[in-house]
């Protein structure tokens, strides 16, 4: 196991676990490129005009294009043939347009002038006759004229078939890695980063700069270099590269670079803060005000804490406060901070409490620590008994199962998992409904391919076998989702990021940037809103999920720089990354029940416990409690508890039986910085 210490963008000033990405505000964050998949020119060909062996052109079913359709006659061997020109030779997509309202495929032959090309090409069940799908096949086509056929293969015949549209391959194949960055001309606000171009067989369009799995900015494909401004003196910075083609393949990301910036010449704090004053305080917030700070080159930020914990960060001098715990005491300070990091005194302290608590859902009342030595345990399932849970960790992929009181048995590892030096590596499990008859359980891991749905067998002490479920999802180093959850109605739900390549997500064919559901041997689970594993749609990096009393689909993620999200999930959904992060006005695009500032949320791993969603924070620290308003649609104010107490907090469960919480940390990592064994798992009691 090889985990890197090195410090990452901490400012100065700011010791403790608390992760700052050390941007300021200053910093010109560019919108997330737009440009999606490049959409390229395809020509309609409609079937009631093409050639017809044994079939009929017919109207009878709603939703089809031009003036009918092809019903093929019951017999294998029917056919239509398309006369399709090609200005050049060269690989065309054909896309079928079809239905088929019966249960069972209708696999057809697909031939180019005489040569069967693609056989047996699956042309599975749609929901009725009146409901039409596309199916893709790649073929190369001659320049000029060619026939395509497509033949009946089975004695039931073809499908309906609508039309054909044929149109240039898309591009599937990413940039080359970029080549390790440097930095030079290191200032105290700025560097410039240079990379290794990637190579790319159309054309590198783009180079995405990260912090981390936060994109800072991007380059045009014909530079290799980019000036950084507005950053924090004497603060390390975690940069990679990733090169992107027009058509939104992404490269693997680039060898990082540590790059620190100059220390400030200025050590010269701001004044103290005029006088702290509370205004008015709720069950759940409180206003403050307090008098400016001066300071030599500028106040950039006043912090207001806990004795040393930032609960907020403002450039004003009045704060509301928001998402404190009910009857509960708080002494707030605030400091005033500059550019180099230097803090002033601290204001005088005041003290408050918070009005009385609703009664509605139970509030965290007690925690304590249920088991220690842990390594970044990631995933938690309880067994379908209760009595004990399997427990992943995500660097070091053993499985555990630990019981109720905390006892902890290795039951194995999970072959062919691998990290990417980042978010990768052993993370979801889920524990079969059936598990009593069956014996098996899931995991999401990365592998070397991209990240995998995995299921093996587990007898209650040990784990064997190994078959994979599902893969091709694309991985990165950052960005790879890997929540699964069965739902009520026994499919398993599966988080996946959308791999550092924002454009995956709004792709319904690609498996990047969405929740999957699927069925336990690994088929799309019937029923799916787009006839394939994709749930919903549109998703940056989802590892929250979790189903309310009315087997609704909640879902946490994170989002890029400024919201995070919590949403209530539809089939077919499009919860709108890239185009939005957080609340937009984007007709078709569903906007979240709640978001957050990254720095207040960064959410993992979501529970609910009597109607309220609590959500794991670990940029934020802290966990966060959402009461969901009785059975609508909506929530309530968020309120926090143990904010900077634990540290990184990534995984909650609710204990089967009991109004308790199992809360675990991540601060074993590189953003963490904490040695191996130093995570733990907490019980949390609702009262
Ligand atoms: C039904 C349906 C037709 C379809 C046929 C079939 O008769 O109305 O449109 O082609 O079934 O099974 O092929
Ligand atoms: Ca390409």
């Amino acid at each position: 196991m090889n985990h890197t210490r090195s410090k990452r963008a901490r400012t100065p000033g700011r010791p403790g676990r608390t992760l700052l990405y050390g941007l300021s505000l200053a910093l010109a964050l560019p919108l997330i490129g737009l440009s999606a998949t490049v959409a390229r020119a395809a020509t309609d060909y409609q079937a009631e005009n093409a050639v017809i062996s044994q079939g009929a052109v017919a109207t009878n079913h709603a939703g089809y294009t031009g003036t009918g359709f092809v019903d093929y006659t019951n017999v294998k061997g029917s056919y239509v043939e398309f006369t399709v020109s090609a200005a050049a030779a060269g690989t065309s997509s054909l896309t079928f347009r079809y239905a088929n309202g019966t249960a069972v495929d209708r696999p057809m032959d697909i031939s180019v002038s005489g040569t069967v090309v693609a056989s047996g090409v699956s042309f599975p069940a749609t929901a009725d006759w009146d409901t039409w799908v596309t199916k893709s096949v790649d073929v190369r086509l001659a320049a000029g004229s060619n026939k395509i056929r497509a033949t009946a293969t089975t004695d039931n015949g073809g499908p309906n078939l609508d039309r054909i549209s044929v149109g240039a391959a898309p591009d599937t194949q990413a940039p080359s890695r970029p080549g390790r960055p440097a930095c030079s001309a290191i200032t105290e606000n700025g560097l410039t980063l240079t990379w290794g171009a990637s190579t790319d067989n159309v054309g590198v369009a783009a180079y995405d700069i990260y912090e981390h799995g936060n994109k800072l900015t991007e380059t045009d494909g014909s530079s290799t270099s980019r000036v950084l401004t507005g950053l924090s003196p004497d603060t390390t910075y975690d940069l990679t590269v990733i090169g992107r083609d027009a058509a939104g393949n992404a490269s693997p990301a680039s060898p990082a670079v540590d790059c620190t910036t100059a220390k400030s010449t200025d050590t010269t704090p701001p004044t103290r803060p005029g006088t702290l004053k509370v205004g008015e305080v709720t069950a759940n917030s409180a206003e403050l005000s307090w008098g400016a700070a001066t300071d030599d080159r500028g106040v950039v930020a006043y912090d207001i804490r806990s004795g040393t914990a930032v609960y907020k960060t403002v450039t004003g001098t009045a704060a509301s406060l928001t998402g404190l715990a009910c009857a509960s005491p708080y002494a707030l300070n605030v400091v005033a901070r500059d550019a180099a990091g230097n803090v002033s005194e601290a204001s005088n302290t005041v003290d408050l409490t918070t009005k009385a608590c609703a009664t509605d859902g139970g509030v965290p009342s007690s925690i304590a620590t249920v088991s220690s030595g842990w390594t970044i345990p990631w995933g938690a399932y309880w067994m379908p008994d209760g009595l004990s849970a399997l427990v992943t960790e995500r660097d070091d992929f053993r499985v555990w199962k630990v019981t109720k009181d905390g006892t902890k048995t290795q039951v194995g590892t999970v072959p062919n998992a691998v990290t990417t030096d980042g978010e990768g590596g052993l993370m979801g499990v889920a524990v079969d409904p059936d598990w009593a008859a069956n014996h098996y359980v899931y995991f999401m891991h990365t592998a070397s391919e991209g990240n995998r749905v995995v299921r093996m067998t587990y007898n209650g002490s040990s784990l064997t076998g190994y078959t994979v479920l599902l893969q091709g999802i694309k991985k990165n180093r950052y960005h790879n989702g890997g929540r699964l959850a069965f739902g009520p109605d026994g499919y398993l739900y599966v988080s996946t990021g959308e791999a550092q390549t924002p454009d995956l997500a709004q792709d319904k064919n690609s498996l990047n940037g969405k929740i999957l559901r699927m069925t336990t041997d690994g088929r799309a689970a019937p029923g799916n809103p787009f006839g394939n594993y994709v749930y919903s749609y549109g998703h940056r990096n989802p590892q929250g999920l979790a189903f309310d009393r009315n087997g609704r689909l909640w879902e946490a993620e994170f989002g890029n720089s400024s919201k995070d999200e919590l949403n209530l999930i539809k089939p077919g959904g499009n919860y709108g990354w890239p185009t939005c992060e957080g609340a937009c006005d984007v007709s078709g695009m569903t906007n979240p029940k709640k978001t957050w500032n990254v720095s207040e949320a960064s959410p993992s791993a979501i529970a609910i416990v009597r109607n309220v969603v609590y959500m794991a924070s670990l940029r934020g620290e802290r966990l966060w409690r959402i009461p969901i308003n009785g059975d609508t649609e909506n929530v309530g104010t968020a309120t926090a508890y143990y904010v900077g107490t634990y540290g990184r907090l990534r995984t909650v469960v609710k204990v089967p039986g009991a109004d308790q919480l199992w809360l675990s940390t991540t601060n074993a990592d590189n953003n963490g910085g904490e040695a191996d064994g130093a995570d733990k798992i907490f019980r949390v009691s609702i009262d």
